[in-house]
């Protein structure tokens, strides 16, 4: 094979897998990002590690039933959140990092699936245009805890 059929093929494969990969209108996957990106740490089922990762399962449902609550998860994917937080009693100190660089659509579907973890009752929709306008105001990780500490005093939070 000569080199310059050897990048002809190269170049075949890459254009024909690139819409696969990089393709802006394709249906954002709530489970599949959860999978990709979250899983590691909060774990498959979203259970998380007690005093490492809080658990997301059961809580974030609830959280979410309520549109400060809804601000309240879009400014954490948004902004990343560095505790002390308190999570079912048990304390947490740990850094979740940001996922800024995700669109409002993605943000929106994996929370939107992490809703539906642990929970009897319908998850409560999440968005794209409730993660762009939490996006449109800047906050650091003091402000993001600030908003947490006051939802959990008004048990928006769990
Ligand atoms: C590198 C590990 C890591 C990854 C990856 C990660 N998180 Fe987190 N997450 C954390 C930690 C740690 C905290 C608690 C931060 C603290 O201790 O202050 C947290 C907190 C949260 C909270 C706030 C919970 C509460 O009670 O306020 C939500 C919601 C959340 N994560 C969702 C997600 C989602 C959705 C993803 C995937 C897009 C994700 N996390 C990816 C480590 C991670």
């Amino acid at each position: 094979m000569t080199k310059r059929h050897g990048l002809k093929i190269m170049l075949a494969a890459l254009l024909g897998i690139g819409p696969f990969v990089t393709s802006p209108g394709r249906a954002a996957d709530g489970a599949a990002l959860y999978r990709g990106k979250c899983a590691m740490c909060h774990g498959p089922a979203g259970a998380g590690r007690p005093g490492t990762f809080p658990p997301l399962a059961g809580r974030v449902g609830q959280i979410a039933a309520s549109p400060d609550g809804k601000a309240y998860l879009a400014a954490v994917l948004v902004n990343g959140l560095h505790g002390p937080i308190t999570v079912e009693g048990q304390s947490y100190k740990d850094f979740m990092p940001s996922f800024r660089a995700l669109s409002d659509e993605d943000i929106a579907a994996v929370l939107a699936y992490v809703a539906t973890l642990g929970g009897s009752a319908p998850a409560p929709g999440i968005s794209a245009q409730d993660v762009a306008s939490v996006r449109a105001v800047t906050m650091d990780a003091a402000a993001v805890q600030a908003k947490r500490a006051a939802l959990q005093t008004s048990h928006v939070i769990p």
